[in-house]
């Protein structure tokens, strides 16, 4: 069965899951420092590692996790929840979910495009009444929700890499 909605960004990523697999994301590239706030390049080799594994380990435990995502993100910000009014079924919130994990696998692995489409979806959201600080918490809510899913497999190293990783997302320049 193929993958639908956002399982579909590890279904269109097969050469991210082996390089996961085999701890070679982005080969070549020394290990940089963990921690350099306002540098995209700290999310490093074996962070992106980390990161797609729980990725894939959440996508399989939770083929369709939009709902639990958008439920902790209304939780957390009640007054997001009518700016979706016109998604009717549902498909909008999928596939904002869905782009914002191809985003991810584009950070910790090929950065081509990521940093360019979330300044522009800033802007864009902010036209939808999206406030920038509550754009972040997306990207919060996505770690929360996987840890939770997690559990034990939810290990330090992997709640650090996601620290850096939101740490990064937050410093891209604007
Ligand atoms: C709390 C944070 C966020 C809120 C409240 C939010 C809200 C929304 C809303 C209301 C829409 C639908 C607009 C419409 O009526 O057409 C939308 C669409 C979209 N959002 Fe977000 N957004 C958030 C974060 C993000 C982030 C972090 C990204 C990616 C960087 C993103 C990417 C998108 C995309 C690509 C669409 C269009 C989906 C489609 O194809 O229909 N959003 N968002």
């Amino acid at each position: 069965m193929s993958a639908t909605g956002p399982a579909a960004a590890f279904a269109a990523g097969p050469r991210l899951r082996e390089a996961a697999l085999h701890g070679s994301l982005r080969p070549g590239l020394p290990d940089l420092p963990q921690e350099i706030p306002g540098a995209l390049d700290s999310v490093v080799t074996s962070d992106g590692a980390l990161i797609v594994r729980s990725l894939q380990r959440a996508a399989d435990l939770i083929p369709d996790p939009t709902g639990l995502v958008y439920e902790r993100l209304f939780s957390l910000h009640p007054h997001m929840e009518p700016l979706f009014i016109r998604d009717t079924n549902g498909s909008v919130r999928g596939e904002m979910l869905a782009k914002v994990f191809e985003i991810i696998l584009d950070l910790v692995a090929d950065r081509r495009y990521a940093a360019n489409m979330i300044r522009c979806e800033v802007v864009t959201h902010a036209g939808y009444g999206v406030p920038a600080d509550v754009f972040w918490t997306f990207f919060d809510v996505l770690s929360e929700v996987i840890g939770e899913q997690l559990g034990d497999d939810w290990t330090a190293e992997t709640e650090g890499a996601w620290a850096r990783l939101l740490l990064n997302v937050r410093a891209l320049p604007r």
